[in-house]
């Protein structure tokens, strides 16, 4: 029986899949679907939050860049396929190429996917699930309250969502549909900070003290068991520090940023000199595979040199956010430069993020498996 729940852990991998749709959601944003053939069904088993990896050449540079699963379980099983959104960034490369070009039966590489930005549904529980957004931090959520709702018939939803105006806001009808749908289950605050509404409250920029207004008044945080929040950094980090200060337990509180500055700027250039004596040597475990990676200097990420010798190590963003990179430091230390990816307890796990590790002994041992 084909079905896309419970996935099967296996490393992240990269197949040719073809765009059966592709839906203008607003002027600057599309849905793109993906096809999914009988023997796909398992590889692309997903948990609602997770994204997927895209993979194209554009302008002779080989980009990747994830994008979030759009679509609940239960639809992405009836209509056979993915589907993922991009909102076009300023001078971003995949999601302007995505709005511009691609079409109906193009193919593009597309990763399996990946992503903690997750909660696992239970059919049994009555929980209260509760998500902030802005913008296009809306399409992990969608997945999420949606599958939360189709797979929790017992559960009730919320979404307090942030957009400048009523044409900007990405998947309006579908939410409207899923108010419809579960009209006792599911309740939807759009906040919009360059158009009137008829609530003062709901009119203005969703910041902290907009949040903090808008939860004080209408959700009593003890009924909330699942945070999400989706959107900007400042967003993210007002709807945070607000939750922390009502004493909300952070196991309650999953966060993703969909993008943080600087993440579409050019990798800074290290010069490497291969012939030079190590700095470090990692051990990269990888595909069941062993491979010894000498680092002439620290400076470079274990990423970037891992992938002289192992050109199949999984990354996407290089930027710290997405946490397609995510390995297990199994001996040595390493220092990551930022990380807007891994959780608390993963980090005292020993996960980290091979595109902002830095090896601090000479000796590092990494497993992308364990
Ligand atoms: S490749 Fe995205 S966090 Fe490392």
């Amino acid at each position: 029986m084909n079905t896309l729940t419970s996935p099967t852990k296996h490393r992240a991998r990269f197949h040719s899949l073809t765009v059966t749709n592709v839906e203008r959601l607003t002027d600057n944003a599309i849905a793109v679907s993906f096809g999914l053939d009988d023997d796909m069904f398992e590889e692309y088993a997903f948990e609602p939050g997770q994204h997927l990896t895209l993979r194209a050449e554009i302008n002779g540079q080989d980009v990747r860049r994830s994008y979030s699963i759009c679509r609940s379980r239960a639809d992405a099983l009836a209509r056979r396929e993915l589907r993922v959104a991009a909102a076009r960034v300023a001078g971003g490369i995949m999601s302007n190429w995505l709005n511009d070009t691609i079409k109906v039966g193009d193919t593009i590489e597309v990763m399996t996917p990946t992503g903690s930005f997750t909660c696992p549904t239970d059919a049994q529980a009555t929980r209260h699930h509760v998500a902030i957004a802005g913008g296009s931090g809306i399409t992990p959520v969608l997945s999420l309250l949606k599958s939360a709702l189709e797979e929790e018939p017992n559960s009730s939803a919320t979404l307090i969502f942030g957009n400048r105006h009523t044409a900007s806001i990405m998947f309006l009808e579908e939410l409207e549909d899923l108010k419809n749908a579960y009209p006792a289950r599911f309740q939807l605050i759009n906040v919009l900070d360059q158009e009137a509404t008829d609530v003062e409250l709901f009119s203005g920029m969703l910041n902290k003290e907009r949040l903090t207004a808008i939860v004080d008044g209408l959700i009593p945080v003890p009924t909330v068991d699942e945070w999400y929040l989706c959107g900007p950094f400042p967003m993210v980090e007002g709807a945070q520090q607000l939750l922390e200060e009502r004493g909300v337990p952070t196991a309650k509180i999953h966060h993703e940023l969909f993008r943080v500055d600087g993440q579409d700027d050019p990798e800074p250039v290290i010069e490497i000199d291969t012939s030079a004596p190590p700095e470090a040597i990692v051990t990269v475990n990888l595909d069941g595979r062993t491979t010894v990676v000498e680092m002439p200097s620290k400076a470079e990420s274990i990423l970037a040199a891992t992938l002289r010798a192992r050109p199949d190590a999984p990354y996407a963003c290089k930027g710290g956010v997405c946490g397609t990179c995510r390995a297990r430091l199994v001996e040595g230390e390493v220092t990551m430069t930022r990380n807007y990816a891994l959780e608390p307890e993963e980090i005292a796990a020993g996960i980290v993020l091979a595109c902002q590790a830095h090896p601090v002994t000479e000796k590092v041992v990494l497993d992308y498996d364990a």
